[in-house]
């Protein structure tokens, strides 16, 4: 008989099933809740499958240099903590992960901070973090022998899960909210070969649709709710580990949506924390768009015991999320963390996404949160100039470009968003000017520029 690694385990009511009894919805029977995945080997101190963490980072290290497949992913490149599949050559990669941690100099620089890096998962291969936890939750329907793949989605998992799927040779299927959500991303679930369906509802109508599809049809549900998505989530703190050479940061600071990837990075510090692989947990902060911010609301409210699903508003499309399905793991990661919970305004938004643009590195505008909510913490007092700051950039730049040029245009903001920080947002913009074909014309745009 083959051996279980891992099983799943309700952060509801704590039942324990073996992987593949989940329900299709990856909700509890008894509870409704969500599933973490564990692996019960590690629990005992000197268990024979406790990793032992000398050895792992002996041989996370060597693996750099490896040409073999496995070897070459920044998932599966740490896979004795992600043991989820019965054959790791049943892994479908891209190839994602291992992406760079970039120091944010001028903004570590206006911010008064020493040390503040930015780790871009938007370099990843289709653009977004979402291929991290695409890579093994594909994997495990693959395994599993589904045929068809679905979820619901504001952009970035639709393009990821269409890749996964082509890759793996399996049908894919994509709900997303009709209008809401940015064409680079919509463009790649059509060329990766996606049956795409644009319903009049929001993320989360599309989301609830998908639970009962699921129930009703042989489906593998690819959103985060599955467990397995946020084992290959988790692997970025891995990666921020090494990176320190194992002393991690003081503070980590995410972009909140449906919640899945705050919760993973959570449980991935927490697991490196529990096998001795690093001596502490940093800080792990969330931040909402103001106009989509339940579980800002719910710290506020109910000290993040209830959530109240809203009506999700923001230009931030990504993160246009009223009802996230992972916000109990993410409240955990947050109060065992002791990091915050915080909004951020559509025009705080924009500027921090100029700003990152301005460094050279650029990202979507979901992204943008991390460095808008980290000038708010450093102006409350919560974040001292000694700490070491890790922002999480989510997505590419070029996801979303009519965003990017609304900006540059003046046409992005309403004038009552952008009352006070008008010269500010003046500073920033580099609209593209028309200009005569002769060098002198040229060379007289340049007298416009302040930079
Ligand atoms: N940043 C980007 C670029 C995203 O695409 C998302 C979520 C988030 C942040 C928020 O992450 O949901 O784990 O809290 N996008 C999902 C999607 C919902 O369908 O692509 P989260």
């Amino acid at each position: 008989m083959k051996e279980i690694l891992h099983q799943l385990r309700c952060i509801g009511c704590g039942a324990r099933i073996a992987g593949a009894e989940a329900q299709p919805d990856f909700r509890c029977a008894v509870c409704g809740e969500l599933f973490d995945v564990e692996y019960p080997g590690w629990s005992e101190r000197g268990g024979k499958d406790r990793p032992n963490a000398g050895a792992l980072k002996w041989v996370w290290r060597e693996r750099h240099s490896s040409r073999e497949q496995l070897d070459c992913s920044g998932v599966w490149r740490f896979r004795e903590l992600l043991p989820i599949l019965d054959d790791f050559s049943n892994a479908v990669s891209l190839r994602e992960g291992n992406t760079p941690l970039y120091h944010m100099t001028r903004a570590a620089m206006a911010l008064r901070i020493d040390l503040l890096f930015a780790k871009h998962q938007g370099m990843n291969p289709t653009g977004s973090f979402k291929d991290t936890g695409m890579t093994a939750a594909m994997s495990v329907a693959k395994e599993r022998g589904f045929a068809w793949v679905a979820c619901a989605s504001t952009g970035n998992t639709s393009a990821s899960m269409a890749a996964y799927a082509a890759r793996a040779g399996l049908r894919s299927l994509v709900l997303i909210p009709e209008g809401k959500i940015a064409w680079g991303k919509l463009s790649q679930a059509m060329d990766y070969g996606a049956v795409t369906c644009q319903l009049k509802a929001d993320f989360d109508g599309c989301l609830r649709l998908l639970s009962q599809i699921v129930k009703e049809a042989p489906i593998y549900l690819l959103n985060s709710v599955n467990p397995y998505r946020l084992e290959g989530q988790k692997t970025p703190a891995f990666e921020i580990a090494e990176a320190f050479d194992w002393s991690v940061p003081d503070h980590l600071i995410v972009p909140g949506g449906n919640l899945g990837n705050s919760s993973a990075l959570g449980k991935g510090f927490r697991e490196m924390y529990e096998l001795g692989l690093v001596a502490k947990m940093p800080r792990i902060s969330v931040i909402q768009a103001a106009g989509a911010n339940p579980l800002v609301r719910s710290f506020r409210e109910h000290q993040a015991a209830s959530l109240e699903p809203m009506e999700a508003h923001t230009r931030a499309t990504a993160i246009r999320i009223g009802n996230p399905a992972s916000w109990r793991k993410a409240a955990r990661a947050i109060q065992e963390t002791g990091g915050w919970c915080l909004d951020v305004t559509e025009a705080e938004i924009a500027i921090a996404k100029a700003e990152i643009g301005a460094e050279g590195l650029g990202c979507e505008p979901a992204s943008a949160v991390t460095l808008a909510g980290l000038k708010k913490l450093r102006a409350e007092g919560k974040v001292a100039s000694a700490e070491t700051v890790v922002l999480m950039l989510t997505g590419h730049t070029l996801k979303d470009a009519d965003y990017t040029i609304n900006f540059h245009r003046g046409k992005l903001l309403a004038i009552d968003e952008a009352e006070g920080r008008e010269a500010e947002i003046a500073g920033l913009r580099r609209d593209a000017v028309a200009v005569e074909a002769t060098p002198a014309a040229v060379l007289d745009a340049l007298k416009g520029s302040s930079r």
